[in-house]
């Protein structure tokens, strides 16, 4: 599996250290209104891929019942906000054809599955595809990417725009809140729930993408599948994976974590140490949310 990002791409990547846009917004991407606040440098973009191969372990690729269409073929899929998921799919279902949509090329020029082709397009000024495109639109973790309103008024009305009658969409994001946390834990999953807030944006937006699909009146046979993902030894391998990915995320985003909770870094610093500690006492979970749905209506 490729990697998203090599050094040549350099240019385009978000800096880690604290910026909330990529170095060069004007010339290499389309920005408009984008609030995107992770850093998109070559860590992060590593630790997206190894996220990928282990949520495949916990709960799979996919949660649409769309396991046989995907097999005969013929089936069009989008990934949007994309990344190793698309190349996977891609390469798990040769019948099928694959695009990942993101607002900025960091996707493979080179090797890659054939059956995949990308786009570069930012979602929030409105997709180029016609209507009625895709039979599978699938979207993981952008809840960082929106603010409420955005979900509300262009993303979901634009994917289901271009979801096929009768095609599935699906929609996975995690509770930014950890459960089971102890002090240090929870005054992390504060701080992050707070950079969320400063950018109108919800880290707990799961909860609400089944009535805002429910609430087009285009969609049936909405449902919510929740997986607990373990941190910590206490779950074993996966657990320790699990931690070892939450505790670079919060990495990631920690210039931004620090000016909401206004501590110092190395107070940070302290603070996740303690946090991969008490998560061996308190066996904190993180809650992932697939959130599917078919479009069986017409306006
Ligand atoms: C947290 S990453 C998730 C990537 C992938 N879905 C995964 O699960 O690994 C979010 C991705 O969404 C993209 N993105 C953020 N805002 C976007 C927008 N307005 N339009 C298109 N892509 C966007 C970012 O460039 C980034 O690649």
């Amino acid at each position: 599996m490729g990697h998203r990002l090599s050094k040549q791409n350099e240019e385009h990547q978000f800096a880690r250290k604290g910026s909330l846009k990529p170095a060069n917004e004007s010339k290499h991407m389309d920005c408009i209104n984008c609030n995107y606040f992770e850093p998109l440098d070559d860590e992060e973009l590593h630790r997206l891929q190894a996220q990928h191969f282990l949520l495949r372990l916990i709960r799979g690729n996919f949660n649409a019942p769309l396991k046989k269409t995907l097999s005969l073929g013929n089936t069009k899929v989008l990934d949007v906000g994309s990344g190793t998921w698309i190349l996977d799919m891609a390469t798990d279902y040769p019948q099928s054809s694959f695009t990942g949509l993101d607002m900025l090329a960091l996707f493979p020029t080179q090797i890659r599955p054939v059956n995949v082709s990308f786009i570069q397009q930012n979602v929030l000024k409105g997709l180029t595809t016609c209507d009625n495109t895709f039979d599978f639109i699938h979207e993981r973790f952008l809840s960082g990417s929106f603010s409420t309103s955005q979900w509300e008024k262009i993303v979901i009305p634009e994917l289901t725009r271009v979801l096929k009658h009768e095609g599935w969409i699906e929609l996975v994001e995690s509770d930014a809140m950890l459960e089971n946390v102890g002090r240090a834990g929870k005054r992390l999953c504060d701080g992050l729930i707070q950079v969320f807030q400063k950018r109108n944006m919800d880290g707990m937006i799961a909860k609400r993408l089944p009535s805002m699909l429910e609430s087009t009146q285009m969609y049936s046979e909405i449902s919510k599948v929740e997986t607990e993902v373990p941190l910590g030894e206490w779950a074993g391998d996966i657990g320790l994976l699990a931690l070892k990915d939450m505790t670079a995320f919060f990495s990631a985003v920690k210039h931004q974590m620090v000016e909401e909770m206004q501590i110092s870094l190395s107070e940070f610093d302290g603070l996740l140490a303690e946090f991969t500690r008490e998560v061996e006492e308190f066996k904190t979970v993180r809650r992932i949310h697939c959130i599917c749905a078919k479009k069986s209506f017409v306006k």
